[in-house]
């Protein structure tokens, strides 16, 4: 039998070297036949699993539409620009990707297996071929309450995020530690000398902060390193959302489309509210979770209904040595777990529960759901 040709691009990116290790990990390109596409350097060396073969042209639609399956991590302006085109030739491959610009269309199924295989399998058989990862945010809360979702045990929700600067790419990333930088200068001397005022640390730091140029914040548009920013993408005001934010507006339109929940569904929608946050981590997203339960549900019980979900989440005893060593982004980063804590019952009532949760955003905010989706294509 012959494999699935399949089209790679964006790989070079970075949500596309996450996916290309991982798909290395885990012997992905044991099961297909690569092709590697470039939009900058066409005929340029592909990586090893090309075996020898140059890069293609990732805006040649000859080629393109000879593959299988397309897994693109090369950005929703590229899908925007292709993926209408291959369709409108009579392309009938497999599409997947991690854009925003398909996600919510009517015949694209949002890709999160451990919690919504049905609906993929479904979909797989009613013969949709466009398979998009959800939102980073989105995709890491749900890896983790998806056993409270499946026992329909959430009424609504809301979340309170604190995003890391890899949300916004490698230039957001490089422009937080470069932040970090110029502070520390600002004040090096004065932290050599243990007896420095503090406030007169404090002072000079917010003065650099305010001081940092246009380029020096080029990106976030203002200072995060020590800072933060409570708001996330495009206003969506003129969308009839007022005073909302883009990522805020996902969170409940993405959730709910991934459960089979809402319009078009059978079950109605579960409200979910977020107020969304950038902070200075690196890739790990964070969020803090207030949940209305449907019943008043021992927390032992939710502990187990949540740590038995699936293989990758792992309930952190409310505690704060295991909070602190094993509920953050420096623990996380790097690592396909995701871990729930801070689990407690709240003061409002017996129904009303709190959850702290984090997640690697390039890994299951964004590569591994389309490897997995690749995986369940090759072996439909
Ligand atoms: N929009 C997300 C963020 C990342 O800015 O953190 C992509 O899902």
């Amino acid at each position: 039998m012959s494999l699935l040709k399949v089209g790679m691009i964006g790989w070079r990116g970075m949500v596309g070297s996450v996916l290309l290790d991982r798909m290395r990990e885990e012997k992905d390109f044991a099961l297909i036949e690569p092709v590697f596409f470039s939009t900058s350097n066409v005929g340029g060396q592909a990586p090893a699993e090309a075996n020898g073969a140059a890069l293609l042209d990732a805006k040649d639609i000859s080629h393109l539409r000879l593959m299988d399956v397309i897994i693109t991590c090369q950005g929703g302006d590229y899908t925007t620009e292709i993926h209408p085109q291959l369709r409108a030739v009579g392309w009938g491959g497999y599409w997947i990707d991690a854009a925003k610009t398909l996600r919510m269309k009517e015949d694209a199924v949002i890709i999160l297996d451990p919690v919504n295989m049905p609906a993929i399998k479904n979909a797989l058989a009613a013969g949709v071929k466009d398979f998009i990862g959800g939102n980073c945010t989105v995709s890491c809360m749900l890896m983790g309450l998806a056993g409270l979702f499946k026992a329909d045990l959430i009424e609504w929700m809301t979340c309170m995020t604190y995003q890391a600067a890899s949300g916004g790419g490698a230039t957001h990333m490089r422009e937080l530690l470069l932040q970090f930088g110029l502070l520390h200068a600002e004040v090096s001397v004065l932290l050599d000398d243990p007896h420095a005022a503090i406030l007169e640390i404090d002072r000079k730091i917010l003065a650099r902060q305010r001081a940092l140029s246009a380029d020096e914040t080029q990106y976030f548009g203002v200072p995060l390193a020590g800072n933060l920013i409570p708001w996330i993408d495009k206003d969506m005001t003129a969308m009839g959302q007022p005073g909302m934010s883009l990522e805020e507006w996902k969170g409940m339109a993405e959730t709910n489309k991934i459960l089979g929940r809402g319009d078009g569904f059978a079950k109605p929608a579960t409200p979910i509210d977020s107020l969304c946050v950038r902070v200075g981590a690196m890739r790990c997203h964070s969020q803090a979770l207030t949940i209305k339960l449907t019943r008043d549900v021992p927390l032992a019980e939710i502990e187990a209904i949540i740590a038995n979900d699936n293989t990758w989440v792992r309930v952190i005893p409310n505690e704060r040595e295991r909070s602190i060593r094993e509920l953050t982004p420096a623990a996380v980063t790097g690592s396909m777990q995701i871990p729930v804590g801070r689990l407690r019952k709240l003061a409002m009532g017996s129904q009303y529960l709190s959850a702290f949760t984090v997640g690697d955003q390039l890994l299951w905010g964004a590569a591994e759901p389309l490897r997995r989706m690749l995986r369940i294509v090759v072996e439909k």
